[in-house]
């Protein structure tokens, strides 16, 4: 999925107007900037992309959901419903807020299901957190309807989703807020780099704060500015705001790429006996950056990754991901932490760890997702249609 793959002059200008004027910070030095405002100028882009009214563009994926929890007021004794399958990130922003994370099984559309979702919610949730995983959406209409009912917060984890939507809405912006990720590796990057969107104007004050040590950001002198709440630095630079300025103006070819790469591997593999797909609610909204799909059982998901790799087709296969899927999480099962950890998240994790997902191992075992390149040329996209669809179909 990596925009990395189209860098050029587009981002090189960009950074290079960043570095004539020399201010590589965001706030203040309005005279010596000339003008340049990189990080403004991307959440600009992000509003109108998304729609949202606020967006706040800050150091990191991580950063943007730290954030955002923090502004939707969720902290100690509050719990958040996310799901068992998503970067470890998602479950440490919501520790690093001092919140428990509540895990609940993913289903068919490798996201949250709205049934487990829903037996998860206690008195003490205020978040249900759907991961958009692989680039395509949870079921959104479930989890809106259930978080409006439960009169909770619905918190967009869109790290890996961005430019996908959800009935014409871009993912990210369907929630109270919605994260995004920019780095190295997502569909457009800032090299480091995250956001949130949100169009409640108080929660976006309060991460505009909460991401700048609290500054109110009131007046024109950064060193006069009041500090009405605790904050911490999630700031992004001028120079990554500036490569994410030129990435998201190519979002769009970014993403027509993808979905035509993705629907030739599709076709190709759609012919393989035994082989299903993720089921997603909105196939039009899917960003493409992954083709996932289903092998009958365990046995064969193995065996086709196995064949995959083989072949020289890079195979997700998350069962087995240290990074992606609870069963790996073996550091947040033992509490290993360089310093001691507070009592209600030792508990937390105490919790995850003796808790089984059967539900999510019977969706995840069989799981297996390709990535999408944007640099592929058409010859190169045949031959690996071809010999994914022999890897797979090798599989008896
Ligand atoms: C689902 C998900 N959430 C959060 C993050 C964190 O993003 P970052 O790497 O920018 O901190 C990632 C990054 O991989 C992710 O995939």
């Amino acid at each position: 999925m990596p925009g990395f793959e189209l860098w050029g002059a587009e981002e090189r200008r960009e950074v290079e107007e960043v570095l004539e004027t020399g201010i590589l910070m965001r706030y203040g030095f309005d005279g010596p900037r000339r003008g340049r405002w990189k990080a403004r100028e991307l959440e600009a882009a992000l509003c109108q992309r998304t729609g949202a009214a606020h967006a706040l563009v800050v150091s990191s994926g991580t950063a943007a959901l730290t954030t955002a929890l923090a502004a939707l007021g969720i902290g100690a004794g509050d719990e958040v419903v996310m799901p068992t399958f998503t970067f470890v990130a998602s479950f440490e922003a919501v520790l690093s807020v001092g919140a428990t994370p509540v895990l609940a099984d993913v289903d068919d559309t490798l996201t949250l299901s709205p049934a487990a979702a829903r037996a998860a919610v206690t008195s003490r949730t205020r978040a249900v957190m759907p991961v958009h995983m692989c680039g395509a959406m949870a079921d959104l209409g479930a989890l809106d309807a259930l978080c409006r009912e439960k009169g909770i917060a619905l918190l967009e984890d869109a790290c890996q989703a961005t430019g996908g939507s959800w009935k014409g809405r871009a993912l990210g912006s369907i929630g109270k807020a919605g994260c995004y990720s920019f780095d190295f590796v997502k569909t457009i990057t800032c090299g480091e780099g995250g956001a949130v969107v949100t169009s409640d104007p108080e929660v976006a004050r309060r991460c505009d704060q909460y991401a700048d040590h609290g500054h109110d950001h009131l007046g024109a002198d950064r060193g006069a500015d009041m500090h009405p709440a605790l904050g911490y630095n999630f700031r992004i630079s001028e120079l990554h705001a500036a490569v994410g300025l030129a990435q998201i103006r190519k979002l769009d070819r970014f993403l027509e790429i993808q979905r035509r790469n993705k629907a030739a591997l599709r076709a190709a593999l759609a012919a393989v006996p035994g082989v299903t797909f993720r089921r997603i609610p909105d196939p039009d909204g899917d960003s493409a950056s992954f083709l996932s799909f289903f092998l009958p059982d365990e046995g064969r998901a193995r065996a086709a990754a196995r064949a995959m790799q083989g072949a020289g087709v890079p195979a997700m296969y998350w069962y087995d991901n240290n990074w992606h899927y609870v069963r790996r999480w073996d550091h947040l099962r033992s509490a290993a932490s360089p310093n001691p950890l507070p009592s209600n998240v030792r508990a937390a994790l105490a919790a995850t760890a003796s808790r089984p997902f059967p539900a999510s191992d019977a969706v995840m075992c069989r799981a297996i997702s390709t990535p999408i390149g944007l640099a592929w040329t058409d010859e190169q996209l045949a031959e690996r249609a071809a010999r994914l669809a022999a890897a797979v179909g090798s599989v008896g």
